[in-house]
């Protein structure tokens, strides 16, 4: 605690993201990255950007990206908002969009980096409790609020929430901004963003981290309508000219442009998740639905402390979530290659 502090400083819980060990021979199955590396053309297009160049500033609107982004998703260029992973692009949603009178809505077990916002910009918010399946149920979010924000797939369950029940809440609420956070999307879920035409208080936001492989490059967006995208543009502009430097915008374009390698290897990571749930439930796991590159697990005769640490003994990390305490039973487990699921059955067989 020091005297020089801006009070807000004392007040702040910060998010604690998932570790990153520095260890050989690691099955690192706790961050949900991409186990697949970019597509080649990316690392092409970083070698290409290392020139003289980056002696000077990045286009400070990222315009070839912001339409490189637009095309693969049939909108305008308008419509998109890119930031420095989707953890800034959903900082500047929450600066933009939630600061209101009425509390934001967002489920009790979600995204842990939401409450942390709403910490560091005073918004006020409300939990609303996922179902006994750990489902979001749209009828409980049908009352007053300021702003409604939840993943879908959601995190960490990993459950995806149909189509059809997103537009029903946007139909009914109209007054404030809706945000799905699609950044696992690609993985088996229905994107939302296909109803931003519709709704102009729609706002979805993905990251090029997951699906894209491009966690280590930092690049997010968020898609909807010009007036949104305005109010994140505003705030960007009076925090960070250059949330995108050089080598993030090519890398980030050529990810957008490769679509069969995208196409190819969340069919893989697809795959290879059937496959392990199958493998769980044999031993005994019950595994919640997933349309995520993670699984959410838990074994009946086991806590899911005790496992976590029983499997990095053996070298192989998964995510634990102590709190909320309902699902401290489970493990969350990133799908990684077909022989790191390998290891991590044959490991989870020695400890069963
Ligand atoms: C639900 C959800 N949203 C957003 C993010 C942020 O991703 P990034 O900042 O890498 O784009 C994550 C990261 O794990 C996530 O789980």
């Amino acid at each position: 605690m020091s005297k020089y502090w801006s009070p807000v400083v004392h007040q702040l819980t910060p998010y604690i993201p998932g570790e990153q060990p520095k260890l050989n021979d690691l099955v690192k199955l706790n961050t949900n990255e991409n186990p697949y590396g970019p597509s080649p053309k990316v690392i092409a297009a970083l070698q290409a950007e290392a020139a003289e160049t980056l002696r000077l500033y990045p286009d400070p609107n990222s315009d070839r990206l912001k339409a490189a982004i637009a095309k693969f998703h049939g909108l305008q260029t308008n419509q998109v908002f890119v930031g420095n992973g989707s953890d800034e692009v959903l900082a500047h949603v929450f600066h933009a969009l939630f600061q209101h009178e009425q509390p934001l809505l967002f489920p009790d077990i979600t995204y842990s980096f939401y409450p942390v916002y709403c910490g560091l910009y005073g918004i006020n918010y409300e939990l609303i409790a996922l179902n006994d399946q750990f489902e979001i149920n749209v009828d409980d979010y049908l009352r007053p609020n300021g702003g409604i924000i939840f993943p879908n797939p959601n995190a960490p369950t990993g459950i995806p929430l149909a189509l059809e029940e997103i537009e029903r809440l946007l139909k009914v609420n109209q007054d404030s901004v809706v945000v799905i956070d699609e950044a696992y999307v690609d993985f088996g879920t229905e994107s939302a963003v296909q109803l931003i035409e519709k709704y102009p208080n729609l706002l979805v936001t993905h990251t090029l981290s997951k699906a894209r492989s491009l966690a280590g490059l930092r690049v997010g967006f968020a898609l909807g309508h010009p007036d949104l995208i305005e109010a994140l543009t505003r705030v960007k502009d009076s925090f960070n000219s250059y949330p995108i430097d050089r080598f993030a915008e090519a890398g980030a374009v050529a990810a957008m442009q490769d679509s069969a390698y995208f196409k190819e290897t969340c069919a893989q990571v697809v795959a290879t998740r059937t496959r392990l749930i199958a493998e769980l439930e044999a031993l005994g796991f019950e595994v919640l639905p997933s349309g995520a590159n993670f699984i959410f697990a838990k074994h009946p005769a086991h806590e899911g402390d005790v496992l976590t640490a029983r499997l990095r003994e053996q070298n192989i990390i998964v995510r634990h979530f102590k709190k909320p305490e309902r699902i401290s039973p489970y493990l969350r487990i990133t799908i990684g290659t077909n022989a790191q699921s390998e290891r991590l059955v044959n490991a989870l067989k020695s400890i069963i």
